[in-house]
């Protein structure tokens, strides 16, 4: 089925989503460091105000607890008469909540969020590691990610 577990909801992320545990869930990707609630604002702020860029959805538990979290960026190109492609980013489910098809469903949700916004594709790097899981998310391997990172 494609329905969420019983009292899971699927969402835009929201500025109250600081107390509910979303750093948190990012901890499971890689380091985030400590954000005070000030700074998150002002991120929060930021992406809102670029929505037609920035779009975080955040999975939660039955007691409004974040659990998932992910982001597509939509790119605005030349190249394809100016399209638009979607970048997939920042996946993460918390460890205890990982197996229960919530990477999935957010993947689909941003998938569509892409494809709603007019974009020709949609793109995303990731591990070795993950393959498995994005090829059940309808992905296939595409090309080869460099980075020089500072
Ligand atoms: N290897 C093989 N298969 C996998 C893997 C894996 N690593 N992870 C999930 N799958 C399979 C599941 O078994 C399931 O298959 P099924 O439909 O046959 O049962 C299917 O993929 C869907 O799995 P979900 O239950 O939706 O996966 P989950 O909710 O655990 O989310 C995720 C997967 C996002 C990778 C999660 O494990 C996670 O947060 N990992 C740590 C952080 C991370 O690696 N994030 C992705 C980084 S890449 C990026 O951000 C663009």
């Amino acid at each position: 089925s494609n329905a969420l577990p019983e009292g899971y909801a699927i969402r835009p992320i929201a500025r109250d989503d600081y107390s509910r545990g979303v750093l948190d869930v990012l901890r499971v990707l890689t380091t985030v460091g400590e954000i005070s609630q000030s700074r998150w604002e002002e991120q929060f702020d930021y992406w809102k105000k670029h929505n037609d860029q920035y779009y975080t959805l955040v999975i939660t538990d039955k007691n409004e607890k974040v659990v998932a979290v992910g982001t597509i960026l939509v790119e605005r190109k030349l190249i394809h008469e100016c399209g638009l492609v979607g970048h997939i980013e920042d996946i993460a489910v918390d460890k205890n909540q990982q197996g229960k098809k919530l990477g999935l469903r957010l993947i689909n949700a941003l998938t569509a969020i892409g494809k709603d916004a007019g974009a020709y594709k949609v793109i995303l790097d990731c591990s070795d590691h993950n393959v498995a899981f994005y090829e059940k998310c309808g992905y296939v391997r595409a090309g080869v990610e460099m980075s020089l990172k500072f």
